[in-house]
């Protein structure tokens, strides 16, 4: 278990990857191509008898809490050769890039798993926690008298996306640096026949943008049958002050669509969409993992001292267990350790006054674009 060496083993993982998964080789090969930050060392392989046989990748990525940021380790392409599964290689690549996360100092990890692979991630030490949710969309005639204007993206309005998606990202949103977009938008129309960015403009000025891969009307994905297609790597923000430019988008893309249905869309959770809609639980499986106590506080640290300031909790001292922190203030103490720390750090904590002024209600949110 270990770092893949060598361009031939990366050609192996992609095999694998392309022959275990619906997206097919070329996708991980320009995921991982197309992406100029990329470091051999977030690609681990089980190698047995010369070939790779199982392999898994880290996508990092920092995460926005309170004025800090936390660097996640994003787990995806979780893969084992049919004739080598129920060996616990899985697992043992998981443990192996556990041990290196910690050492590179990340101290949350955060994936999405598809149902079957619950067990195993939690053997891993994933634990799930809520995340998004989905929201019925259908034809609304309301949108029709919508006043935005919805067109295709031009590179001036890059600047304008960019500053809408970091307003509008709360804990724990993806942190995104400028090689992020510059490869999202590359990439996205590279790898995703039918991907589009969209904006919606008022008076001239910019009120709000998607992205979608929008299947055409009439053809073998558009229809009724289309469910579930359009929300794939999509993502739909509207400024503060224009929440009803992401009805207008979506309107815009689903009639584009032809799904007189309607679709399913996958949300993060609070989003403007879900206001006065049907909504269930998300679809996400979003687990993370905790790497790292002493890696955690370290990062948390400037925040909770603003925090404790702030909110006047009295003499508030903190100090390092191996697997969580031990909180204490004048007449309490309290500590976090595995699945609460998870919890208090992502989730928020209102169970008490003094640890829901130093972990305030948050809500994760995540795109499809942000998953991995
Ligand atoms: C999931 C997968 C990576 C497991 O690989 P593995 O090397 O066999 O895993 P391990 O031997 O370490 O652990 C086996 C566990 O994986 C899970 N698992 C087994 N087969 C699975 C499958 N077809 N799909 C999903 N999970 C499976 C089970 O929880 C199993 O536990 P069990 O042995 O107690 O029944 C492998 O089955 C695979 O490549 N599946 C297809 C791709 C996939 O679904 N990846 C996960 C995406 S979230």
């Amino acid at each position: 278990m270990r770092p893949v060496r060598g361009r031939e083993e990366l050609e192996q993982c992609f095999d694998l990857w392309g022959s275990v998964f619906g997206e097919g080789r070329g996708f991980f090969q320009s995921r991982l191509e197309g992406d100029r930050t990329y470091d051999p060392a977030t690609t681990w392989v089980a190698v047995v008898a010369g070939e790779v046989v199982s392999a898994a990748q880290i996508f990092p990525f920092d995460a926005r809490w309170g004025f800090t940021t936390l660097a996640v380790a994003g787990i995806g392409s979780v893969a084992t050769r049919p004739s080598h599964r129920g060996q616990g290689l899985a697992l043992a690549v998981l443990s192996a890039q556990r041990a290196w996360m910690a050492e590179q100092g990340f101290p949350l990890a955060l994936l999405f798993a598809r149902e079957r692979a619950i067990p195993l991630y939690e053997r891993a030490g994933y634990v799930r926690l809520p995340f998004g949710t989905t929201v019925a969309w259908a034809p609304d005639a309301l949108v029709t008298r919508s006043r935005y204007t919805v067109r295709r993206v031009q590179p001036a309005d890059w600047t304008g996306i960019r500053s809408i998606y970091d307003a509008q990202t709360a804990p724990l949103g993806h942190v995104r640096s400028d090689a992020f977009w510059t490869d999202a938008i590359r990439w996205t129309k590279q790898a995703e026949p039918g991907g589009a960015w969209l904006v919606a403009e008022q008076a001239g000025r910019l009120a709000g943008y998607f992205f979608g891969r929008i299947p055409e009307a009439g053809g073998a994905e558009s229809g009724p049958t289309a469910e579930g297609r359009l929300i794939r790597r999509w993502e739909v923000v509207s400024h503060r002050d224009h929440p009803g430019a992401a009805e207008a988008l979506v309107d815009h893309a689903h009639r584009q669509m032809g799904a007189p249905g309607g679709v399913p869309l996958s949300l993060p959770a609070g989003h403007v969409l879900a206001a006065g809609r049907s909504v269930s639980p998300g679809r996400h499986r979003g687990m993370w993992s905790l790497v790292s106590a002493p890696a955690l506080l370290r990062a948390m640290r400037p925040v909770l001292v603003r925090r404790a300031e702030d909110a006047g909790v009295p003499a508030l001292t903190w100090s390092e267990r191996p697997d969580g922190v031990r909180l204490a203030w004048a007449g309490g103490e309290r500590l976090l350790a595995g699945r609460d720390l998870l919890e208090a750090v992502i989730l928020g904590r209102a169970d008490d006054p003094w640890l829901g002024a130093l972990f305030p209600r948050a809500t994760p949110f995540l795109w499809s674009l942000d998953q991995f």
